[in-house]
Formats: structure tokens, sequence, C-alpha cells
């Protein structure tokens, strides 16, 4: 039997109220974000340099338990340079889930390597360790490197991430990458306040990287953070952001060609205000998550997709998993969006994109059914009020 669009509406409306428009997340910008920004106004260091910036990498460090944290300006170019630091070169390639925003392959791209892209799994929705495992069991060992034997080229990264917030099985996942040793670079992006046992995603591999894009779960309006154990990491880090500028009063002396990536000041201070709210939003948003999963557990066809058992997730996007295909699924999204409520799915896979759809792929079976079959549901903290 198909799934009733108007029960997913009258299930939905019960968690979010009456309200004409929806939005499928929203930033709470409170007092306190106001009160920042002012200061940082006041004090005219608006820009690359400033008191917010620091704060803003210490407070996100010390939540995370990262050695470092470098904040930079969004989670793209962060991603971009981690996998700069973890050794990927032009020519190299890069194991990518099918199933992911764009910019998890784009950054991938940028540092002029291509994807190999792999399955996930049904219960985490991110990377598959299986399929990893799989892909890497047929592969050549050449010198130091492992080699992909259908491109020839070297398989330099690995690049999980943790799908709308819920981690996926990172310590598998990187287990299996230390018997190669290929390192593991983690998005992060969505998952700011999601844990792995009393892990924080992002720091469980030796690097790892945040978004605070508008839609996140703290924002600095755009922005992106770095997350290292490594001391070395993080200095080098810091230095490609920052144009490579060697240290001095006054001298403009710069030893590589860097990137200007910093975020500026007054991104950081609303960055500081939202990281301080991020309990608050932690504990709104689970509360969200239990509303759904209660709406959602007496509809035949609709399963609520809760955390992964042994982690805690932020339940960035809460969502929901349908019987049926890409047909039931887009009558529901139609029907939804016809009455104000801004659901989306989850992205096309990243094989089918344009710039990528000539790109080596192992099976994907569960990731093309997870395409036709998830919708993201209105999740913002505030709906913890209606
Ligand atoms: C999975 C994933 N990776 C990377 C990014 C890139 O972050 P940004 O938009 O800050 O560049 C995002 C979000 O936008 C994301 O959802």
């Amino acid at each position: 039997m198909p799934v009733d669009p108007r029960a997913v509406i009258t299930a939905i409306r019960s968690v979010v109220g009456d309200a004409p428009n929806v939005p499928l997340h929203a930033p709470d910008i409170g007092a306190l974000e106001r009160q920042y920004v002012d200061e940082c106004l006041e004090s005219t260091f608006v820009s690359s340099v400033g008191a917010f910036v620091d704060r803003f990498e210490q407070e996100i460090a010390a939540f995370t338990g990262a050695a470092r944290a470098v904040a930079v300006s969004n989670g793209t170019v962060a991603l971009q340079i981690a996998l700069s630091l973890a050794g990927v070169r032009p020519g190299d390639e890069v194991v990518v889930p099918a199933l992911s925003f764009i910019a998890t392959v784009n950054a991938v791209a940028h540092v002029g390597a291509h994807p190999v892209f792999v399955d996930s799994e049904p219960e985490s929705l991110g990377m598959s360790p299986t399929a990893v495992a799989d892909l890497l069991a047929g592969t050549q060992r050449k010198d130091d490197s492992v080699v992909n034997p259908v491109t020839g080229r070297r398989i330099a990264a690995i690049v999980p991430m943790h799908t709308l917030g819920h981690p996926m099985r990172i310590a598998e996942l990187v287990a299996i990458a230390d018997e190669y040793e290929i390192p593991v670079v983690e998005d992060a992006a969505e998952s700011l306040g999601s844990f792995v046992g009393d892990r924080h995603t992002g720091t469980i591999s030796r690097l790892g990287i945040l978004s605070f894009n508008g839609n996140k779960i703290v924002t600095t309006g755009g922005g992106g953070m770095i997350l290292t154990e490594d001391a070395e990491f993080g200095r080098r880090a810091k230095h490609l952001t920052t144009t490579a500028k060697l240290p001095h009063a006054w001298e403009f002396e710069h030893d590589e060609v860097g990137f200007n990536y910093r975020l500026p000041n007054l991104n950081a201070a609303l960055g500081v205000a939202q990281v301080e709210r991020l309990g608050e939003f932690l504990k709104d948003k689970r509360l969200v998550a239990e509303r759904y999963a209660a709406a959602f557990s007496g509809l035949d066809g609709v399963e609520f997709l809760a955390e992964p058992p042994g982690t805690s997730s932020n339940y960035w996007l809460c969502a929901i998993r349908i019987d049926g295909g890409l047909r039931e699924r887009d009558e529901i999204l139609q029907a939804v969006n016809d009455d104000g409520l801004r659901c989306r799915p989850l992205w096309n896979l990243l094989n089918a994109q344009a710039p990528y759809r000539e790109a080596p792929t192992g099976p994907l079976p569960v990731a093309t059914a997870l395409h036709a079959s998830v919708i993201c549901v209105p999740s913002s903290a505030a709906l913890a009020a209606v």
C-alpha cells in the first residue's frame, strides 16, 4: 500500500504546528548573537584578525576534543585544505560516498584529485566500511602506494561523511584504512554535536572538518573549521589558509602559495554566540526528533530515521524513509511542499552529477535506494517551542 501523503502531512503538522510556511532548517539568532556582533563592530576588527576568531577556535576545540581547530571561510575549503594536509596530490584518487552533498567531492576536485564512489549503509546513511574494504581488496601495492588497477591512480585518502548528523561507522572504517595506510579525512560538516561513544565526529581520524553554513546547527553565516589531533597539521592549516605569511611586525614575506581562506572576525563573533548556545540547540533538536519518532510510529510504510546504536546524533535534519520508490517519494514531496512544509529529498547521487559522470564507482544499491526513499522534514531547533 503506498503511503498516503495526507497522513504524512498530519504527522509533520503534529510536530511543527500550523504555520503556513515551515522551513527545512532556520538559524536561531538571539540576543547573545546581537551582543557579540555589536561588540565586534565596535572594536572595528571585522576582518581577518580579531579576538573572536581565536575564541571561536578555542571553544570548538574544547567542545569537540580536537587538539587544534582552525577557522576558515567555509566547509568546502576546510575539506580542500584537510585533503592537502593528508597528502592528496593532483592526479590521486580519493574514496567518497556517492550519497553526499556535492561539496564533499568538489573539495577532492579542488586539490586536482579524482573521486571513486562507494555505497552507503541503510542504518547510518553513511559510507559503508564493507564497500571500502571490497574496493581496497582489489587494489595493488606499488612501492609505498595503494593503486586502483582500473584507473592506475594512487588511492590517497578516504572521505566518510556523517549524514544529516548521524555518525557513520567511523572506527571500523579507520581500522580498514589503517591496514592500507590510507588517511581518513572526516567530513563532519553536518555533525557538530554528534558523538560515537564519547568521541566527537570529525576527531576520530587525524583530520576532520565542520561547516557553519546558514543551514547548519551552528552558523557563522558562512564558515568552516579544520579539526586535527596533530599540532603540525594545525600549524600548517593556519599557515596555508592565511596566505602563507611569515610572522613579522611589518614585512610581507610569504614562503609558498597560500590561500585567503580566513574566517572574518565578524563571522566568528556570531559563531562564538552560537557555540555558547549549542547545548540548548542539541537539547531542542533531540526533543523535536523524539516528537517526530512518536508521530511517525503509527504510520504504515514510514520509518523515522533514528541515530545508529552506540552514537549520539545532533539530529541536524530529521528524516523518514518511505516504502516505495521515486514516484511515491515525489508525490509526498509535492504534497508536503504544497502544504508549506519545506521538506527535501537527499542529494542526487554524486556519480550522476555532470562533473563526475565519468568517475569510477562501486555497486551502489543502498545509496540508490536511500536516494529514492528518504525525505528530510523541518528540523529547526526553534520547533521545540511549538
Ligand atoms: C556533507 C557536506 N560537506 C561539505 C559541506 C560544505 O560546507 P560549506 O557549505 O560550508 O562549504 C556541506 C554543507 O554545506 C555538507 O553538507
